[in-house]
C-alpha cells in the first residue's frame, strides 16, 4: 500500500553533464500575491498574478544548480530494471522551471513532452482542494460554486494553463455510447453537449487513471464524489463556451494509444530548489511506444503547487473565517494528497517497480 520509500535495495548516482542551473528571483510571496522573475538560460521570464499589484520588489540572485541524481529502487517487480530507468536518466536533458508558474500533467506514461506531473494534473489538485474545502468548511459545494471558485482560480492563478487529460480508449468509449464517430472534444457541437457531459463525468468517459478511480471507488478515497463530478463538469463547459474567455486558460490533451508503463518514478529535489519553488522536468516516455514508459511523479514540485492553492482558498475562497487558515488548508491538502496518492498508486502501480530519482548537489 505504501509507495514511498520503505526498503532500498538498490541505488546508483550519476552525474549531469552539465550541471543545471536556473537563476531565479526569489518570488516574493505575502498573503496571496505571487510575483516571480527567472532567467532560463538568458532568457527573462516574469509572472506576476493579475488579481493583485506587486508589492515587494527587493531581489535576490540564487541558484538550484543539481549536479547529482540518486536513484533508488524501492519496491522490486517485474518491469523496468534500475539500470533501464538510469539509463533513460542519464540521457536526459533536465529544464528546471518555476513550479508556481507551471502546469502539472497527469500520471501517464504516454506522455512524450518533458513535464511536471501529478495525480489528475492540475485538475486533479484543484479537486483535492475543493475535497478539502468542504470538509473544512462543513458545506457541500454546488455547481455554480464550483465554476466561481475556478474562475477565480483561472483569473489569479500564476501558471499560464490549467491541465488536464483524458485518452482515446476513454473518448472511444464515449462516442460508441453516442453512436458517433469523430467527436470533437475540444468544442463538440452543442446538441451533444447534455449527453456527452454525463458520459465523461462517468469513470468509463475518464481517461486520467487518479480522477477516474476516484469517481469509481469514492470508498476508498472516503470522499464525497459529487465534487468531483461537477469539477469535470464544470471544465468541460468551461472548455466549450466559446463565450467564456477562461477557457483560454483550460489545456486539455487527449494522450493516443494503449498504457505500457513498466515502472513508476517519483521526482525529489534537495532544499535549495524548494526555498526556489523549481524543479526539473522529466518526460515519461522518450520517442515511439516501443520506449521505456514511466508514470512519472513530482512530490517535492506538488507540495510547492500545494502551498500556493492553500493561500488561495485560505485567504482569497475562505478568507480567513471559519477557523480556515491557509496553514490549516496546506496540512489538510498534504494529509489528504498522501492518502489520495497512495490508493491511487496502489491501484495504478501495485505491481510496477517503484524508483526514486534525488536531484541533488
Ligand atoms: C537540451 O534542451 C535545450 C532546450 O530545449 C536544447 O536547446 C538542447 O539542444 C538540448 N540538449 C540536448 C543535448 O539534447
Ligand atoms: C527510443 O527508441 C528508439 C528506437 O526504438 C531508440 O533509438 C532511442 O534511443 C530510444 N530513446 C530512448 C531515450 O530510449
Ligand atoms: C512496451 O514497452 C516495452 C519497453 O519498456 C517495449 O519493448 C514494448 O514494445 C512496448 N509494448 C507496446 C505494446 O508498446
Amino acid at each position: 500500500m505504501l509507495l514511498i520509500g520503505i526498503i532500498q535495495l538498490v541505488s546508483s548516482t550519476m552525474m549531469l553533464d552539465e550541471e543545471v542551473t536556473l537563476e531565479l528571483t526569489v518570488p516574493q510571496v505575502s498573503g496571496h500575491e505571487f510575483v516571480s522573475s527567472m532567467n532560463i538560460n538568458g532568457i527573462q521570464y516574469m509572472s506576476i498574478c493579475e488579481c493583485v499589484s506587486p508589492e515587494l520588489t527587493e531581489q535576490e540572485d540564487i541558484k538550484c544548480a543539481p549536479s547529482i541524481i540518486t536513484l533508488t529502487q524501492d519496491i522490486e517487480a517485474p518491469g523496468a530494471t534500475l539500470e533501464e530507468v538510469q539509463e533513460k536518466l542519464e540521457t536526459g536533458n533536465y529544464t528546471f522551471v518555476n513550479v508556481y508558474s507551471s502546469s502539472f500533467r497527469c500520471i501517464d506514461g504516454r506522455i512524450t513532452e518533458p513535464s511536471l506531473g501529478s495525480f489528475g494534473g492540475d485538475l486533479g489538485e484543484f479537486a483535492l482542494a475543493l475535497l478539502v474545502y468542504e470538509d473544512l468548511s462543513g458545506s457541500r459545494l454546488d455547481e455554480e460554486t464550483i465554476r466561481l471558485y475556478l474562475t477565480e482560480y483561472l483569473e489569479c492563478m500564476e501558471q499560464e494553463s490549467f491541465y488536464w487529460c483524458n485518452d482515446d480508449d476513454a473518448v472511444g468509449k464515449v462516442e460508441k455510447e453516442m453512436g458517433i464517430e469523430g467527436i470533437d472534444f475540444y468544442n463538440p457541437r452543442q446538441d451533444l453537449e447534455e449527453q456527452l457531459l454525463e458520459l465523461l463525468m462517468h469513470p468509463d468517459g475518464i481517461g486520467d487513471l487518479h480522477i477516474k478511480n476516484m469517481l469509481k471507488y469514492p470508498d476508498k478515497y472516503s470522499i464525497r464524489k459529487e465534487a468531483v463530478e461537477l469539477l469535470v463538469k464544470v471544465f468541460y463547459k468551461i472548455l466549450w463556451n466559446e463565450e467564456d474567455s477562461m477557457r483560454e486558460e483550460l489545456y486539455f490533451e487527449i494522450y493516443p494509444g494503449s498504457h505500457n508503463e513498466t515502472g513508476f518514478l517519483e521526482v525529489r529535489t534537495m532544499e535549495d530548489c524548494f526555498v526556489l519553488e523549481a524543479a526539473p522536468l522529466v518526460v515519461p516516455r522518450e520517442g515511439d511506444k516501443d520506449n521505456l514508459s514511466l508514470f512519472v511523479h513530482h512530490l517535492d514540485a506538488v507540495n510547492i503547487k500545494r502551498t500556493q492553492l492553500s493561500l488561495f482558498f485560505g485567504e482569497k475562497i475562505a478568507k480567513n473565517q471559519d477557523g480556515i487558515t491557509a496553514d490549516k488548508f496546506l496540512s489538510r491538502m498534504k494529509h489528504h494528497g498522501i492518502m489520495f496518492m497512495d490508493v491511487t498508486g496502489s491501484i495504478i502501480a501495485g505491481n510496477i517497480p517503484f524508483f526514486t530519482a534525488n536531484f541533488e548537489n
